[in-house]
């Protein structure tokens, strides 16, 4: 704290011998005034230097604090050594984590392997695994492992393996011994797993070999011992070569390349009638031929194949409420068959609002411009439509969709 203190309080005394030397060569009225906006900048340094001084106090706490902590992490660090050990630099480029420890390495490297490796040092004997296996095993396994209930049956189960309904036991399938150590090891017993010692379970897996009938009563399971013990079905894993031994005799490899010495077409997709033709197209057809001569918008429209395809694009538009086409039929909104010069609000099974009512009542029917003026703006023209329909701003969009209307929806 009283090393920024140092540094303030001579910067304020430089201030004040700049006052005085000022005083002396100038003249009064102009000294009064500088003298004044001096002071209010003492004033203001003064202030300013008050509040440094507060974070600097606040900053000097600071460092103590962390200091202090840090003291007492090094003291801990120093009495637990090994695992607290601070990490080590890492060499590559992101600097994460460090070497795992042995002792890391130990604690997760439990497995035991065919061949022993991994078994730790111990032994048991099958009486004393005896006990052990009646009192936390025997509830599910059985008292002669020979299983309870639907609990698995560890013991028995010799020659079943070719039957439908194969015993798979420790004694009847199981190839390593090590399997039956390291799964007891690490799992059993059911809902206490990991509570088990290395001698515990020696003795524990002597009395299953025992009744198995795969060793005497006098026999001890050591880490030494364990080799000695043969398993019965030690011989009936094969290792899986029929992509080898079988696949080839069956399969050649498929031809990728000049399969064929020659080709020919010998038919077209469009005779052979693969993809049929779209309803609409063969309509449109008809329409140019069929449509009354006097209306020309039709025509035009009918004989656009361009129109007529940019106005099915805005029909989708429509398309949740209207239906048009030969099987149209009446949805949200009537179908649209057939739409020029029908009656508005005319169509068979349809309810219409109102407002449509009314216009059918009166005979109205839709010409191009009375459809140009609904659909721009439905509840406009049609006060009281049910139409929920906000309408089409672009007036090339409307003459697509009539185009297109008309195209497929003459009857
Ligand atoms: C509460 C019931 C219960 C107890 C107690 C119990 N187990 Fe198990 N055991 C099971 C169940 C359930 C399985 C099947 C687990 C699975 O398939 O995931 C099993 C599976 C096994 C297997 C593998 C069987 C196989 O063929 O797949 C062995 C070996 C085994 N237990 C041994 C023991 C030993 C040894 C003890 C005593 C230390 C023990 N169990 C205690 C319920 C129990
Ligand atoms: C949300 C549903 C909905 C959408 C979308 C919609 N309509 Fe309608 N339309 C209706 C309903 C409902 C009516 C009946 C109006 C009434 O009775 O007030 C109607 C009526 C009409 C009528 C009058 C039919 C007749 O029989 O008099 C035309 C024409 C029409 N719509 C064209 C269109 C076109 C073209 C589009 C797309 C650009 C469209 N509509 C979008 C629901 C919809």
């Amino acid at each position: 704290m009283s090393k920024s203190l140092n540094l303030f309080l001579p910067a304020l005394g430089g201030t004040a011998l700049l006052l005085g030397g000022a005083y002396g060569f100038m003249s009064r009225d102009y000294g009064a005034k500088t003298i004044e906006s001096l002071e209010i900048r003492v004033e203001q340094s003064t202030a300013s230097a008050a509040s440094a001084v507060e974070s600097a106090r606040a900053a000097e706490a600071e460092i103590e604090r962390l200091a202090a902590e840090r003291d007492e992490l090094q003291v801990i660090a120093a009495a637990g050594g090994g695992l607290t050990q601070p990490a080590p630099v890492a060499e590559a480029v992101y600097g994460l984590g460090r070497e795992a420890l042995p002792e890391e390495i130990a604690a997760w490297d439990v497995d035991v392997l065919p061949d022993g490796r991994g078994l730790p040092v111990g032994s048991g004997d099958v009486w004393t695994g005896e006990e052990i296996f009646v009192a936390q095993c025997a509830s599910c396994h059985g008292d002669f492992a020979e299983g309870s209930g639907n609990w698995p049956v560890l013991a028995g189960g010799f020659g079943t393996l070719a039957d439908e309904d194969p015993v798979k036991t420790i004694g009847s399938y199981w190839p390593y011994l090590s399997t039956s150590w390291d799964y007891i090891n690490r799992s059993m017993p059911f809902g206490a797993a990991g509570t088990l010692s290395a001698d515990d379970t020696y003795a524990i897996v002597a009395y299953i070999l025992y009744s198995n009938d795969l060793i005497d009563d006098d026999f001890v399971l050591s880490n030494e011992t364990f080799m000695d013990v043969e398993m019965p079905n030690a011989d009936g894993f094969v290792l899986d070569d029929r992509a080898d031994s079988e696949y080839t005799v069956w399969r050649t490899e498929p031809c990728m390349a000049d399969c064929k010495d020659s080709v020919e077409i010998t038919m077209h997709a469009s005779v052979v009638d693969v993809t049929p033709e779209e309803e609409g197209e063969e309509e449109a057809a008809v329409e140019t031929e069929a449509a009354p001569a006097g209306d020309a918008d039709v025509v035009e429209a009918a004989v656009d194949p361009a129109l007529i395809d940019a106005g099915k694009g805005v029909f989708r538009q429509c398309q949740a409420c209207h239906e048009v086409g030969a099987d149209a039929t009446n949805r949200t909104g009537p179908h649209l068959n057939a739409l020029l010069g029908r009656t508005i609000g005319s169509v068979d099974g349809f309810r219409y609002s109102n407002v449509f009512g009314a216009a059918q009542d009166a005979g109205d029917v839709w010409t191009t411009e009375a459809l140009e003026a609904f659909l721009t703006d439905p509840r406009g023209a049609m006060s009281g439509t049910k139409m929920a329909y906000r309408g089409l701003s672009d007036p090339a969009d409307i003459e697509a969709v009539l185009a297109y209307i008309e195209s497929i929806g003459a009857e």
